[in-house]
């Protein structure tokens, strides 16, 4: 390339207006709110980056491939047309439809969780973490070191401590139904896994005969990051290097709203034809029939076209750089935030930002609220709100207290991003003002959704 500035691989072909607000306005909103962003109407925040998920913009030919649905019940060609794209990239002799990631994950942890079993992740996403926890399974996060240390550079900090892993599955023999990997690592900063590191799972597993599961969100910005880091990937199409990683797994998990650029879907694909047979009898109680899961035949359609752009060149170069863009800005700004910058979002270190506020008063949410109040900005904490929560109703600080700004796919243009940038900067330079938050109520599981606060 010629030049420096990353462009928008696509031009804008329609608009959603934002409603611009007022600081005063924020701050009436959010404590209406009990101060937690999820309460918030979407209409009162200004900069949505709350999650990349099912918030990107489908593209023209998503949008034609709608008028395509078939809602046949059960056959529909829009179900032939999807099932035949995710195999195209992850060839699992079952794919099962779902209407969105937990959906899958709820399905298979019935299949095959329950008291006293065990499941090893990278690191568990919370909703993977709460099915898993549900059944009275263990969930442990077995990441490398690295992984846990937000200013540490590493190129794959998404990676498995492959002997904390091989410790665990001889400790644990005959308690571990499964392995799940996060390619990206969403919890971890969502940092990618090497394909090495993926090798060397199936290779620790292979010798304790557990099958391994991919939770693959964010495949294609994981295989992106292969080819740009692992060494003898650089020249590699990127649906080859996704193909290689499906076929180092026995099953998968997904949510069709990150990486397949659709706004809703999911599944869960397998080999094990026993295993698949209990997961349709699960998915024919909650979701529907096994040709269509919880989705119409349109967002198959979606999905469908969604992951054959998921995987372009182009686009994965602009939607890595464009995130980094954001990370690095903020980095040379003195801003403490998870290094290297991830894909699909960049994490603010709230702990190292605001080093007055204890884990336990919460310092990624009273971080979060104070980007909304001063810019609109809607992040999501990653911390101890979410996770600090102990099955028994104990509380312990995360391992990290993080601030996620996640980018929704084709939405935001360079401007969006620059206005964050200023926005994050200067609620920076006033940090030491910024005060705790304890909790004034919350439910006994995944209580960063409904959870009300008040500050300190
Ligand atoms: C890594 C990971 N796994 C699972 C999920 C759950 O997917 P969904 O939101 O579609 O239920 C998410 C969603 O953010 C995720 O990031």
């Amino acid at each position: 390339m010629a030049f420096r500035t990353i462009i928008e691989p696509f031009r804008i072909h329609s608009v959603e207006p934002l409603r611009l607000t007022t600081e005063e306005q924020r701050r009436e909103a959010i404590r209406r709110s009990g101060h937690n962003l999820f309460a918030l109407d979407a209409r009162d925040v200004l900069i949505d980056l709350l999650t990349d998920s099912g918030t990107g913009a489908m593209s023209r030919d998503q949008w034609a491939a709608i008028q395509h649905g078939d809602e046949s019940y059960a056959g529909s060609p829009s179900w032939h047309r999807f099932a035949d794209a995710v195999r195209v990239l992850f060839p699992f002799k079952h794919i099962i439809p779902t209407h969105q990631g937990r959906a899958a994950e709820k399905i298979l942890f019935s299949a095959v969780g329950g008291p006293d079993l065990v499941i090893p992740n990278n690191t568990h996403f919370d909703t993977t973490r709460a099915n898993v926890e549900y059944t009275g399974a263990e969930a442990v996060d077995l990441v490398i070191e690295e992984g846990r240390r937000p200013q540490d550079e590493h190129p794959f900090k998404g990676n498995m401590d492959l002997d904390a892993l091989d410790r665990l599955l001889t400790e644990r023999k005959g308690s571990v139904p499964l392995v799940m990997v996060t390619i990206t690592n969403n919890s971890g900063g969502g940092q990618p896994v090497s394909l090495e590191n993926l090798k060397g799972v199936r290779a620790v597993c292979d010798r304790h005969s557990v099958p391994v599961f991919l939770d693959a969100c964010r495949f294609a910005e994981n295989a992106w990051f292969i080819r740009e880091r692992e060494e003898g990937q650089g020249g590699r199409e990127v649906a080859d290097i996704v193909r290689e990683i499906a076929a180092l797994a026995d099953g998968m998990t997904m949510s069709a709203k990150k990486d397949p650029l659709a706004n809703i879907g999911g599944w869960l694909a397998m080999n094990d034809d026993d295993l698949a047979e209990r997961c349709r009898n699960l998915l024919i109680l909650t979701e529907g029939f096994p040709t269509y899961g919880g989705l119409a035949g349109r967002d198959l359609e979606a999905i469908a076209q969604g992951l054959a752009e998921a995987v372009e060149h182009d686009y994965l170069r602009y939607r890595i750089r464009s995130t980094a863009y954001l990370g690095d800005a903020l980095h040379r700004a003195g801003i403490p935030v998870v290094r290297p910058i991830g894909g699909h979002a960049v994490y603010l270190d709230a702990r190292a930002l605001l080093p007055h506020i204890p884990p336990l008063e919460y310092p990624g949410q009273s971080l979060a609220v104070a980007l909304y109040e001063a810019g609109g900005i809607r992040g999501c904490e990653i911390g101890t709100v979410m996770f600090g929560l102990q099955p028994d109703g104990s509380e312990q600080p995360a391992a990290m207290d993080l601030v996620r700004l996640a980018i929704p796919r084709r939405t935001y243009t360079q401007s969006h991003i620059d206005y964050a940038i200023e926005v994050v900067t200067a609620v920076a330079e006033r940090a030491g003002d910024l005060r705790g938050m304890r909790i004034v109520s919350q439910p006994s599981a995944l209580r960063h959704f409904t959870a009300t606060f008040e500050p300190v």
